[in-house]
C-alpha cells in the first residue's frame, strides 16, 4: 500500500505536479499516463523512496518492488540467477551451496569430508525455506521472460542491456513484493514475454502501478488510470479500466465544447443588447448589468470546465491559464 498526500514534485525549478493525494492498495492496477516528459518517471522515482519529494508525504506499508525505466548499475559481477534469487535472500544459501559443491570434488579427504557437511546443513536450511519451490518459480519466471538456463548462470557484466532489464524485471516479480512500480517493463520484451507479462499482471494480488506505452497491455491489466496533465500540473484520476477511461475523457471534451459553445452564443446575444441600451441613458445601468452577467456566463466557463471531470481529483489551476482554453 501506497498513500500520497498534497505531493508536490519538481524538474530542478520547474513544477511536475502539486497537491497530488491517492492511494494505491492491494488489487489496485492502476496506469500512470501523461506524454513524454510529464514526470512519470519523477513520480515512480518518489514512490519507490529513492528520491524526496519538493513537498507533501508518501507512506509505504509492505515491500515495493521498483522497476526503474533507466536500468541501475550495482554489483554486476554476480550471476543472473543469483541476482534473481536475491529478492528472497536465497542468493546467499546458493552460492555457499555451490562453494561447499566444489569443496566436495576435492582429492582431500578431510575437506571432502567437511564440505559435504556443510553442504547437508546448508541444504536442509535451503528446503526448510521452501528454496526448491523459490528457485523452480524463479526459473519459470525467468524462463517466460526469454531468459534461458545458459543466460542466468552468466554474470551480469557478460550480459546485454537488454537481459539486464529483464533479470531486473523478474527479481521483482520473483520478489512477491506488496506493491509494483514498473516504468516501461515491455521494453526490451519480445512479443512472447509481454503476452506473458500481460496475464501474469492482470491477476497480480498486491497493488501495481505501470507506465507503459503497450496499449494492449495496459487495456488488458489496469483498473484504474492516472492521467498527469503536464500542462495543469496536476494528476486526474479516473477510477475505471483503459475502455472507459478514453470514453470518460471523450465524452468530457465534448460536452465541454458543447457547452463552451451554448455559453458563448448567450453571452454573445447578452452583450449585443447591452450595446443597444447602452445608447438610452435611462437603460444604461440594465445594460451594465447585462453584460455583467454575460462575463459571468463566460466566467462559469472555467468553474464548468474545472468541475466537470470524473472521481476525486485535485485541481490547480491557474486561471489565466485556464482562459486560454
Ligand atoms: N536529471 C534531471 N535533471 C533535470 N531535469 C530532469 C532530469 N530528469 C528529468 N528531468 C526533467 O523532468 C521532467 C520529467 O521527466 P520524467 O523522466 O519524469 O518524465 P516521463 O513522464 O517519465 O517521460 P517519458 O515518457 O519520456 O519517460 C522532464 O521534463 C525532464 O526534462
Ligand atoms: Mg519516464
Amino acid at each position: 500500500m501506497i498513500v500520497v498526500s498534497n505531493l508536490e514534485l519538481r524538474a530542478g525549478s520547474r513544477l511536475l505536479m502539486d497537491e497530488v493525494n491517492f492511494r494505491v492498495a492491494s488489487g489496485d492496477r492502476v496506469g500512470l499516463v501523461g506524454r513524454n516528459g510529464a514526470g512519470k518517471t519523477t513520480l515512480t522515482k518518489a514512490l519507490s523512496g529513492q528520491t524526496e519529494p519538493a513537498g507533501g508525504t508518501i507512506s509505504r506499508g509492505g515491500e515495493i518492488g521498483y522497476l526503474p525505466q533507466d536500468p541501475r548499475t550495482g554489483d554486476l559481477s554476480v550471476l543472473g540467477r543469483d541476482r534473481i534469487l536475491s529478492a528472497r535472500g536465497l542468493d546467499t544459501i546458493v552460492a555457499n551451496m555451490r562453494k561447499a559443491e566444489a569443496a566436495m570434488m576435492s582429492e582431500d579427504d578431510a575437506v571432502r569430508e567437511k564440505a559435504m557437511g556443510r553442504y547437508a546443513r546448508l541444504e536442509a536450511d535451503f528446503t526448510s525455506r521452501g528454496g526448491y519451490a523459490a528457485e523452480s518459480e524463479a526459473g519459470s519466471i525467468a524462463n517466460s521472460l526469454s531468459l534461458p538456463e545458459r543466460v542466468l548462470g552468466q554474470p551480469l557484466d557478460t550480459l546485454s542491456g537488454g537481459q539486464r532489464r529483464r533479470i531486473e524485471l523478474a527479481r521483482i516479480l520473483f520478489s512477491g513484493a506488496d506493491t509494483l512500480l514498473l516504468d516501461e517493463p515491455t521494453n526490451h520484451l519480445d512479443a512472447d514475454s509481454v503476452l506473458w507479462l500481460r496475464d501474469y499482471l492482470k491477476t497480480y494480488p498486491g497493488g501495481l502501478l505501470i507506465i507503459s506505452h503497450d496499449v494492449a497491455l495496459i487495456e488488458t491489466v489496469v483498473n484504474r488510470v492516472f492521467y498527469l496533465d503536464a500542462n495543469r500540473s496536476v494528476i486526474d484520476i479516473y477510477n475505471m479500466g483503459w475502455k472507459q477511461y478514453l470514453q470518460q475523457r471523450e465524452n468530457d471534451e465534448r460536452r465541454r465544447h458543447r457547452e463552451r459553445a451554448n455559453a458563448e452564443k448567450k453571452a454573445h446575444t447578452l452583450m449585443a443588447q447591452a450595446d443597444k441600451m447602452r445608447a438610452k441613458a435611462t437603460k444604461a445601468v440594465a445594460a451594465q448589468n447585462m453584460a455583467r452577467r454575460a462575463q459571468r456566463l463566460l466566467d462559469g466557463l472555467e468553474t464548468e470546465q474545472v468541475s466537470d471531470k470524473v472521481a476525486k481529483l485535485r485541481f490547480r489551476l491557474r486561471p489565466q491559464v485556464a482562459r486560454h482554453r
